[in-house]
């Protein structure tokens, strides 16, 4: 996976956490120094969540640290076998912790990659605080000299992209309703960064490989050493570096590296159309002019008579009709040009736990072809009008 060339060598100096019950606050301090702290801060750059008793409440386990023989058990000494996939930032290997036999994944951050202890402590930071059902759960990290590395949990289905590219023979093909429960899933994940924490947190780096999956298909998002405390106050946007990866990256972004939590938005509304036509967001292997997910989207979104070629041939016809047409009109509103004319992710959230909701039945229910009956084109809308029904 390739990152955006951000704009400046990362920052190297380890921050601190700050902690009481659910507050974080960033500063620049070694990873060391780590401690918790009597009170809330008032400063803008702490971070807390409201608690939704449904997911959990507060009863989380906090991050353990590992001396670094423990994870070379865990992992036979990060064995080729082990190996469970690569990414800009290290290798990721599954193990098992031999004081408590739990199965996990640890990832081992590139001592000479481009993202660095900042990257580390972010996500540890993050994931310290930040709980949800889609969200991958941190079980702990590693600081042992330079060795950085992260326990998560082990999600046995692997990514996203995994089943939606490059798919090995033999594997299931995700079916219509599977692909819209990671979509709701995944949404909600997003909305709890989005509405839940405060600031917001806006994740930055939506995109498959970051959306893992449980048993069932459960989806987590994972990957937050990109994350960023969002806007407080009046404003609107948090000046950055641009990061992320080609692709998935909102074009306002991408130009003036003016993040807002309608770039998280467009990156989704990208992960959306993956999941609906099965297609890469960059695929250089493909004709001119369909490289670009969404710039071969867009004209098609305008003529419904269209609609049914963007869905995945992998799914064989076997989808309902009208929620084809209502998950590209909500993808549609996602990847807009314009950041106020994408919706919040709470609506996309509403809409798409009812897509999720209506189930397809591929034994009874016929196979689509091209013919298609009258469809309401994707409607857009503001802000103000956000408790407005997307269709
Ligand atoms: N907790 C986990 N459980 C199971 N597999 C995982 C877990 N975390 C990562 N993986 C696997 O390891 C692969 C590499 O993950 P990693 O996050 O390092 O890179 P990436 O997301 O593919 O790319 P990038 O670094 O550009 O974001 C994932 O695609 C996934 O298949
Ligand atoms: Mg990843």
């Amino acid at each position: 996976m390739g990152w955006i060339p951000c704009s400046g060598k990362s920052n190297s100096k380890a921050k601190t956490k700050k902690e009481r019950k659910n507050t974080i606050e960033l500063q620049e301090k070694p990873l060391d120094q780590i401690k918790p702290t009597s009170g809330i801060s008032k400063t803008n750059s702490t971070l807390s969540v409201k608690e939704d008793p449904k997911d959990g409440g507060s009863d989380h386990i906090a991050a353990q640290t590992f001396v670094f023989r423990e994870l070379v058990a865990a992992t036979r000494n990060f064995r080729a076998e082990c190996l469970l996939g690569e990414g800009g930032f290290g290798r990721v290997y599954k193990g098992r912790l031999e004081s408590t036999n739990q199965v996990v994944a640890i990832k081992q951050l590139d001592r000479n990659g481009l993202q660095g202890n900042r990257e580390f402590l972010v996500e540890v930071l993050m994931l310290s605080l930040l709980h949800h059902p889609n969200l991958v759960n941190l079980i702990g990290y590693c600081a042992d000299g330079d060795q950085r590395l992260l326990v998560y949990e082990y999600m046995p289905l692997g990514s996203l992209e995994d089943h939606l590219h490059d798919i090995s023979p033999g594997k299931r093909r995700l079916d219509w309703n599977t692909r819209m429960k990671i979509a709701a899933g995944a949404a909600k994940g997003l909305e709890y960064l989005h509405d839940k924490a405060s600031p917001p947190v806006i994740y930055r780096d939506l995109k498959c490989s970051n959306i893992l999956l449980g048993e069932g298909y459960h989806p987590k998002l994972s990957d937050f050493g990109l994350a960023k405390l969002g806007p407080v106050g009046d404003n609107t946007h948090v000046s950055t570096r641009v990061m992320g990866t080609y692709g998935y990256c909102a074009p306002e972004y991408a130009m003036t590296g003016q993040l807002t939590l309608k770039s998280d938005v467009y990156s989704f509304g990208v992960v959306l159309l993956e999941i609906i036509t099965g297609r890469k967001a960059i695929d250089n292997s493909r004709a001119t002019g369909e490289q670009n997910l969404v710039a071969w989207a867009r004209p098609l979104f305008k003529d419904r008579k269209k609609f049914s070629q963007m869905a995945d041939p992998m799914l064989q016809g076997q989808y309902p009709q009208r929620g084809l047409y209502q998950a590209l009109a909500v993808a549609a509103m996602c990847v807009q040009e314009q950041p106020n004319m994408r919706p919040v992710i709470a609506d996309v959230v509403t809409a798409l736990t009812y897509l999720a909701s209506q189930k397809h039945d591929q034994e009874t229910q016929p196979v689509q072809s091209s013919r298609l009956a009258p469809c309401t084109p994707p409607r857009t809308k503001r802000d103000s009008e956000r408790k407005a029904q997307l269709w």
